[in-house]
């Protein structure tokens, strides 16, 4: 069985140690770009994504299983009605009000040029997707917002030259219902204060984390200039920020935002927070090395309720797996490791989530993180 997978191109030497776990055998075929490649499994597409879901997985972004392989006309007419034609011939129809999504991507590769093609992926999508949507299905979109469905039924369609790429699978094999890497995601209408407000939303989605159940004050360190603060204000938050830099005006001006524009080693004395009140999430996108984040978020324990979650980025400007150890391991003293993933948003880095443990039931050699 093929896949074509995604990575971030620092982590790629990672990303197939993850997939060697799984199948010793495995190979790539092609490198489409620094960040997408052809793989091929001996394992049955069943199997192979049961490994996937049983795996910790954290350096593959995406990956889109490739049942059919042909070749495109490019003639936009002719191409579209084709693409549809295999899916239908291949594929179990869309039932009635059932969830599905047309994903097609074109890649120019590794000339980097412009696709020489005459027409866009969003051209096929709407095609096939209106046929499909007139037969019953429901169309479910991930170019508006950042979301991350489970069961949603996926027909993932990849150009390169004139070669076409289809396969089909439930997104939640595909591990990110996003397969962007490769052209810029553009939130439309959303007004952010960052870019990296996509990684925080990311994140929620990803680990379905419903903030307005989670309470009412939030700690953002390593805040400037706002986009995660502005993130956790459009859940109802209370935002304690800190950050030496400075936050974006509009945060300020926001009553329910109280910026302490230093460094948290400075005020550090958990105690000195938590007489205040316990925050119900920690958030932590400090660009620091990978112990020190640890260190830090283990110091701001006190600070948070018990069983509190916390999302922080771990920086990897080193060697990657041997950050997220140390990292996850100095953690794991205070806190259970439930995710850790390189996201579709992140970059040389991942996010974590994390969960303050039951503090009386602390073992010291409590839940290591092994890859
Ligand atoms: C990637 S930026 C954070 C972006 C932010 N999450 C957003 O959404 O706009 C990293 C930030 O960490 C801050 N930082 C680094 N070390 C810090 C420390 N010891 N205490 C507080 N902030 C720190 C930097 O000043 C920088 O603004």
């Amino acid at each position: 069985m093929k896949y074509i997978i995604t990575y971030s191109p620092c982590f790629k030497r990672n990303a197939l140690k993850e997939l060697k776990s799984i199948d010793n055998q495995i190979r790539i075929l092609r490198d489409f770009d620094e960040n997408i490649s052809l793989i091929e499994t001996q394992l049955e597409q069943e199997n192979f994504q049961k490994e996937i879901e049983k795996n910790n997985i954290i350096f593959i972004k995406h990956l889109a299983p490739v049942s059919i392989i042909g070749n495109i006309t490019g003639n936009l007419d002719q191409d579209k009605q084709q693409l549809l034609q295999e899916i239908l011939t291949n594929f179990t129809h869309v039932k009635a009000n059932e969830k599905f999504s047309i994903q097609a991507r074109i890649c120019a590769g590794e000339t980097k040029d412009k696709s020489p093609l005459n027409y866009s992926a969003k051209d096929i999508e709407v095609y096939v997707g209106t046929y499909l949507t007139e037969i019953g299905g429901v169309p479910t979109f991930s170019d508006k917002q950042i979301i991350n469905e489970d069961d949603v039924n996926i027909f993932s369609i990849f150009i390169n030259g004139n070669t076409y790429y289809i396969g089909n699978s439930i997104s939640k094999y595909n591990l990110n219902f996003s397969c962007d890497e490769y052209r810029v995601s553009s939130h439309k209408g959303k007004r952010e204060i960052s870019r990296a407000e996509n990684k925080l939303t990311e994140a929620l989605a990803k680990y379905k984390i419903k903030l307005e159940d989670k309470g009412n004050y939030a700690l953002d360190i390593g805040a400037a200039p706002g986009g995660w603060t502005n993130v956790l204000l459009q859940h109802g938050f209370f935002v304690d920020a800190v950050d030496p830099g400075d936050l974006n005006p509009i945060l300020l001006e926001n009553p329910k935002v109280r910026h302490y524009k230093c460094k948290i080693e400075s005020m550090a004395q958990a105690s000195e927070f938590s007489q205040k009140h316990k925050y119900d999430i920690i958030v932590d996108d400090m660009n620091v090395d990978p112990e020190t984040t640890a260190e830090i978020m283990n110091i701001l324990t006190p600070c948070l309720k018990e069983n509190g979650l916390a999302i922080v980025t771990i920086k990897l400007p080193g060697n990657p797996e041997k950050g997220i150890q140390e990292a996850t391991k100095k953690l794991s003293k205070y806190y259970n490791i439930l995710k850790v993933n390189n996201l579709f948003h992140n970059r040389q880095e991942v996010t974590t989530l994390i969960q303050k443990k039951d503090l009386k039931t602390v073992n010291e050699c409590d839940l290591e993180y092994t890859n």
